[in-house]
């Protein structure tokens, strides 16, 4: 009995420690739900929809399958060869022996090597293959979002969908999958190594397989919970610097350096605690893990020991040196799998959300969709007519009560009211960016809504109120990578709306690089820019939604001039700011909250002394004497 005390110790205090973090484990699992991310999909089906990007990599999988059981022979055979040499070295051995052991050795380590490699680049191209595939399927559909949808989602989280998320995914197929295979194979191949050389041994080595599980498992959900922390906090530190630095000129303007410089400390400190936290949960079961290897391995030694010297034997084997080092080196072979393969569940989890979150994205329904019937344009008139046309952002909130109004071919209708009055929301609605409710819009006397989407946006140019430059090239923004169009043909639109003034002046011209949302250009350059944009694409109706930016007087002189040209090419429906720019509309729609409360041209809309017009062109007129006065 007295020689099992050292193993009874060793137990007992395995189990005490056992004891305690399970009660520490339960203790967390509670909150554990609350932390997390909900998962809503089956994991069923989001294998299902994993499976079909992967199909037609099949065969790679197969070969990979096959290169990998090739590759675990050294990780079963090495440790029986090892034993067999120091059992060769203990009697006298005969030098040729040693050395066919040596070269059988040193042959499965180099299979081994290369069925390493060849897996890994096998791996990593097909499953970037996979995800590039499954993020361009993911940017295709964003694009078919529609505005109103688009509004509803926050850009970072787009962001991180196309790019953290799908390298998540991407994990899983280039290592995960082979590598939860792989453990598996080497589980039971030792395993099956093990029995044949000692039954004994074997069942010693079992023993402490539940203790090795139970440890590696609490210690998941501990670090699981440090690293999902970690990340929060790094989410919220990312979050908070992107706003702010976009947003740093205001900071500086209204001196709020100091206050932004304290939540930032804030923030950084926090992360930084969550690591401490992090490192810590490592620092105590990483050893904890490790000691009961050391155990197992000192009962191996202990126990094998033993039965060496006394030449007992069990199930009718008798143990040798030789058995005792192969299944040192089998302990080691045997645990390590165990650990990766409750670390890579984990690892599978979370890519199994990710996918979930991807998946999310793709199948909201794009909003705007053709109808199965819808027509497409091939020429415009460009005839419009509203005809009662209701619309909200937000149901119930009703931002356009009942319009009504007709636009002939070729001509041009300005609209003009009070900020939040709804012209930009009429000119977004001709386009389809939003779906109205109630009424009918037309074009040439057919229902937008029995159009094709793109056919009718092909027609239309739409210069918008905030516009929007790409980083590249001025050549690239006007073009907005449309074939086939000449330098000389890029200038002379610009000629046309007068941007070729300042684009001489600069020193690449049509090269001059556009830095990120084109900050490189005043506020007039930009909207110039944007009309050359719009003329180059030949639309037969044009739609521009004019800044209210301050403008220099003589970019609005250009600009000014540029209008009126464009006015002459087709339809044109605009909403000024400055009533001199639509004096010679052809009608003129005033809106107030929604609805129109006056139209007709210029002349006609002064004579009413009492009128909307009348009163907006009279205080912009006052203001403009002001101006000229100072
Ligand atoms: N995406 C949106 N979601 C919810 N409400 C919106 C949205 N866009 C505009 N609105 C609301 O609709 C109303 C009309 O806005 P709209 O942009 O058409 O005004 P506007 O006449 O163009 O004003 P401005 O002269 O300032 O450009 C406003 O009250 C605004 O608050
Ligand atoms: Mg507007």
């Amino acid at each position: 009995m007295r020689e099992y005390y050292p193993l009874l110790l060793g137990g007992g205090i395995i189990g005490a420690i056992s004891i305690v973090l399970i009660i520490a484990y339960a203790s967390i699992k509670d909150k554990k739900q609350a932390i997390g991310f909900d998962r809503n999909m089956k994991d069923s089906e989001i294998i299902k929809r994993l499976l079909a990007y992967a199909k037609p990599y099949v065969w790679n999988f197969v070969l990979v399958g096959i290169i990998v059981l090739a590759g675990i022979a050294y990780d079963i055979i090495s440790p029986y060869i090892v034993g067999k040499v120091t059992g060769l070295i203990k009697t006298d051995f005969e030098l040729p022996q040693l050395y066919r052991l040596v070269a059988i050795y040193a042959g499965i380590l180099i299979v081994s090597m290369v069925c390493t490699y060849a897996q890994a680049i096998i791996l990593q191209k097909t499953g970037q293959r996979i995800i590039s595939h499954m993020r361009e399927d993911l940017f295709t559909h964003i694009e078919s979002l529609s505005h109103e949808q688009m509004n509803s989602i926050p850009v970072g989280k787009l962001v991180t969908r196309v790019t953290n998320d799908t390298n998540a995914i991407s994990m899983m197929f280039t290592a995960l999958l082979v590598n939860l295979v792989k453990n598996v194979f080497i589980i039971v191949g030792v395993l099956c190594a093990m029995l044949a050389l000692n039954k004994e041994l074997t069942l010693m080595v079992l023993c402490f397989v539940p203790f090795i599980v139970l440890f590696t498992v609490i210690f998941r959900k501990f670090a699981r919970r440090a690293y999902r922390r970690v990340k929060d906090r790094t989410t919220d530190i990312n979050t908070y610097l992107s706003e702010n630095l976009s947003g740093i000129k205001i900071t500086q303007i209204f001196n709020r350096e100091a206050e932004k410089q304290r939540d930032f400390s804030e923030k950084s400190r926090g992360l930084g605690k969550a690591k401490r936290e992090q490192i810590l949960v490592f620092g105590i079961f990483r050893p904890l893990v490790y000691m009961l290897y050391i155990s197992s391995v000192l009962a191996l030694f202990y126990l094998g020991g033993k039965g060496y010297l006394d030449g007992t034997s069990f199930l009718g084997q008798t143990i040798e040196a030789a058995t005792i080092v192969s299944f040192y080196m089998y302990i080691n072979k045997f645990f390590n799998p165990i650990q990766n393969l409750a670390e890579q569940f984990n690892w599978l989890q979370s890519a199994f959300a990710s996918a979930e979150k991807v998946f999310s994205i793709m199948d909201i329904e794009p909003k705007l969709q053709d109808a199965p019937d819808a027509i497409e344009l091939d020429e415009v008139r460009g005839e419009i007519e509203f005809k009662d046309v209701w619309f909200s952002y937000i149901p119930g909130e009703w931002v356009l009560k009942g319009v009504s109004f007709r636009v002939n071919p070729g001509d041009t209708v300005a609209f003009v009211g009070p900020t939040g009055s709804g012209k930009t929301t009429i000119l977004s609605l001709i386009c389809r960016n939003y779906e109205f409710q109630k009424g009918e819009i037309l074009i040439d006397g057919i229902d937008i809504r029995k159009i094709k989407a793109a056919s009718l946006r092909r027609h239309f140019g739409q210069m918008l109120q905030d516009v929007f430059l790409f980083s590249g090239t001025i050549r690239s923004n006007i073009l907005l990578d449309k074939d086939g169009v000449s330098d000389e043909e890029v200038m002379e639109a610009c000629r046309y709306v007068n941007a070729d003034h300042f684009i001489n002046r600069l020193e690449n011209g049509l090269d001059e690089v556009v830095r990120e949302r084109g900050n490189n250009f005043s506020a007039g350059q930009r909207q110039l820019l944007s009309f050359a944009r719009t003329i180059i694409h030949k639309p037969e109706v044009m739609i521009l939604d004019e800044a209210t930016a301050n403008i220099d007087t003589e970019t609005e002189v250009l600009i000014q001039d540029s209008l009126e040209k464009m006015m002459n090419i087709g339809t044109m429906l605009i909403v000024a700011h400055r009533l001199s720019t639509i004096q010679h509309a052809d009608n003129i729609i005033v809106l107030s909250k929604g609805e129109i409360v006056e139209q007709g041209t210029h002349q006609e809309l002064l004579k009413d002394q009492n009128g909307k017009y009348h009163a907006l062109y009279m205080l912009q007129f006052e203001k403009e004497k002001q101006r000229m006065g100072e």
